[in-house]
Parts: structure tokens; C-alpha cells; sequence
């Protein structure tokens, strides 16, 4: 039963690829102030591409953090060679990249209005936050966008600059840097368009402390997207019971419950935090054709997209009353 059902979710991947592949959609046009990188003067700017020279990225050796759990690390690292098997650990991303590429793309298309047609993110800088091997950077930096991606685990950087290295269109979209997000704001505020944080939260320390991260991160304006998995009894069930323990759709102990967060708080995070949460889609996996799909349940996977307030604009969601509760978004635009 179970070989037959890898065998489908082979042949499904294997399909996936084949029509893998983005091209432009319709979108709706709104104007964004966005604004020139703030770069922190007494840090380096990077000269590894010319499409990311205003960033500036610490160069210091590090190897612990308070805001990366080393067990996450020790398990990413077991599969840190695996990215690019699209059968294997990583099957279930590979094929995640048939909705959650078009919809960042549609995200940020509709922010402004010029658009090369076969290049419509061009111009448009994604930092990819936990971006593993560089299986959601890579398609975004096709469609145009100039990419960062940064993950703590330096071997998932090696595997990441490999793959890419192979093509030198996305050899110079695209720059990994194994650092954790936190250190790498440290000399780089305001500097991106779009944050993009797939299937990374459940597996964060501090959620609250990484939101505010991309807060000082994102330009003004800028869009914070995620994907995530929410907390029930249904979550449970299926990301954990069915897909690890039956199915071995991932390995056993990808996920810990306890880290996963129920859309409803998220929101509350990102509007305490000086975002406004602009949508919120369920996401729903099947296992049997091994491919995503939109819903609208959010009980199990869900995407959100949130906006970065404009520096003249008051954070929503907080109490006006308690200026303790902003201070992250006022020292950010400040
Ligand atoms: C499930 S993978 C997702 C990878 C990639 N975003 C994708 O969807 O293909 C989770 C990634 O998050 C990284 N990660 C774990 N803890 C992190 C943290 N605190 N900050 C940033 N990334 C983290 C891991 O090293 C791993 O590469």
C-alpha cells in the first residue's frame, strides 16, 4: 500500500516538474513608496553582485544563537544534502512551489506598475529567510527578482550555492549567506522589498523577536510572506501523524507541534508589530497526488501576507495608549 502510494507521489513530482514553470498573471496595479536601502555606515558593503550592492552582510563566524534551536539545526543537517532530490525529504516543497511561487509573484506584481512580461519581478529585491537549499530563491530569482538567501546552517548554504552555481543567470540573481536573521539586520535596515519566510516559522525559537526582524529589515511598504503551519488537533493529525509517522511523506521528527502557530496569532504578532495583515489563504496538501492546493480552511497550512506600515503611518492592532507595545516599529522607521 505504501510503496504504492511513493510510487504515485514519484510519478506526481515527476509531472510537477515537467509543467513547472511561472509565468505572469493577471494582478491589480496599486502604487508603493518604497525607499532606498539604509545600510549601517560602519558595515561593509557586500561586493558579491552588483545587484546587491547596497547590503551590507556581517562576515563574523558564528555558531550559536539564542534565536536558533540546535536541535532544529542537528535535523537539518542530517538532510542538508537532500534538497534538490525531488523525491526524497524535500518532495513536499518541491511541488509547494506550484502555488507559493505565483502567489508571491502576484503579491508582489501587484505593488507597482512597471512589469517586463517575461521578467516581472525585475528590479524587486526578496531576502528568503531560512531559504534551506534554495528551492523557493531559485524560481524567484527567475521570474527576475534579485534574492538573498540566508539560512543559520552553513551546509544548506553549500548545498544552495552549488545548485545555483550551475546556472549563471541565477549565479547572479541570487546570493546565499549562512547567517540567522537577526545578525544579519544588524547592518542592513530598510533594505528589501519583500521578506519571504516559507515553511520556516515552525521552526523558529522566538517568533516574536524574528517578525520584528523583518520589520527592520523590510523597506517601508515592503510585503512579509509566509507560510506556516497552524496549531490543531487537524494539524496534528495530518503534518505529523499521517505524514510522518504513516505515510514517511517527511521524516519522523520534522515537526514539533508545540511550534506551530494558529494564523490568529500570528496576526495579532504582525499587527502588534506595525504590519497590516493583508491576506490569509489556507493551503491543503495531497498526499495521494503529492501536490498543493488553495482553500479556504486555514486548520492545517496557511499562507499569509502582510504589509510593513509606511513610516507616517501608526502601526494598527496596538494600544495608542501604551507606546511600550511599538517600539520596534517606531525605532524601525524612526
Ligand atoms: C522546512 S525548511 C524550509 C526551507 C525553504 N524555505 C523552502 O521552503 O524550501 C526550514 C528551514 O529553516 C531553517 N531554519 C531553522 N531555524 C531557523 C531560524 N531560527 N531562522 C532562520 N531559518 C531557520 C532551516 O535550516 C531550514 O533550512
Amino acid at each position: 500500500m505504501f510503496s504504492m502510494l511513493s510510487r504515485l507521489r514519484a510519478l506526481s513530482a515527476r509531472r510537477a516538474v515537467r509543467r513547472r514553470g511561472y509565468s505572469s498573471a493577471t494582478y491589480i496595479p496599486t502604487a508603493i513608496r518604497w525607499k532606498p536601502c539604509r545600510t549601517n555606515a560602519k558595515a561593509e558593503p557586500s561586493s558579491l553582485l552588483g545587484v546587491h550592492k547596497e547590503l551590507c552582510l556581517v562576515s563574523q563566524m558564528h555558531t550559536t544563537s539564542q534565536y536558533v534551536d540546535p536541535l532544529e539545526m542537528k535535523k537539518f543537517q542530517a538532510w542538508s544534502a537532500k534538497w534538490w532530490d525531488e523525491e526524497g525529504v524535500y518532495s513536499a516543497l518541491h511541488s509547494m512551489n506550484d502555488i507559493r511561487v505565483p502567489f508571491v509573484r502576484d503579491i508582489l506584481m501587484s505593488k507597482s506598475f512597471n512589469h517586463d512580461v517575461g521578467c516581472p519581478l525585475s528590479g524587486v529585491t526578496i531576502l528568503d529567510v531560512g531559504c534551506g537549499g534554495g528551492l523557493l530563491s531559485e524560481p524567484l530569482a527567475r521570474l527576475g527578482a534579485a534574492v538573498t538567501g540566508i539560512d543559520p546552517l552553513e551546509d544548506n548554504i553549500r548545498t544552495a550555492q552549488m545548485h545555483k552555481s550551475s546556472d549563471p543567470i541565477l549565479d547572479k540573481a541570487i546570493q546565499y549567506k549562512s547567517c540567522w536573521l537577526e545578525e544579519l539586520v544588524e547592518g542592513n535596515r530598510e533594505c528589501f522589498d519583500a521578506v519571504v519566510a516559507s515553511e520556516v516559522l515552525e521552526h523558529v525559537v522566538d517568533i516574536e523577536s524574528f517578525i520584528q526582524s523583518c520589520f527592520q529589515i523590510l523597506k517601508p511598504g515592503g510585503s512579509l510572506i509566509i507560510t506556516t503551519i497552524n496549531k490543531t488537533k487537524l494539524s496534528y493529525a495530518l503534518a505529523i501523524v499521517l505524514a510522518e509517522n504513516i505515510m514517511g511523506i517527511v521524516p519522523k521528527g520534522t515537526h514539533d507541534w508545540e511550534k506551530f502557530i494558529p494564523p490568529v496569532e500570528l496576526e495579532r504578532i504582525l499587527e502588534s508589530n506595525g504590519y497590516v495583515v493583508e491576506t490569509l489563504r489556507g493551503i491543503l496538501y495531497n498526499p495521494l497526488s503529492g501536490s498543493w492546493s488553495w482553500i479556504d480552511d486555514t486548520s492545517i497550512n496557511y499562507a499569509m501576507h502582510a504589509v510593513k506600515t509606511l513610516a507616517d503611518e501608526e502601526p494598527t492592532g496596538v494600544d495608542l495608549e501604551n507606546k511600550d507595545e511599538w517600539p520596534k516599529a517606531a525605532e524601525a522607521s524612526g
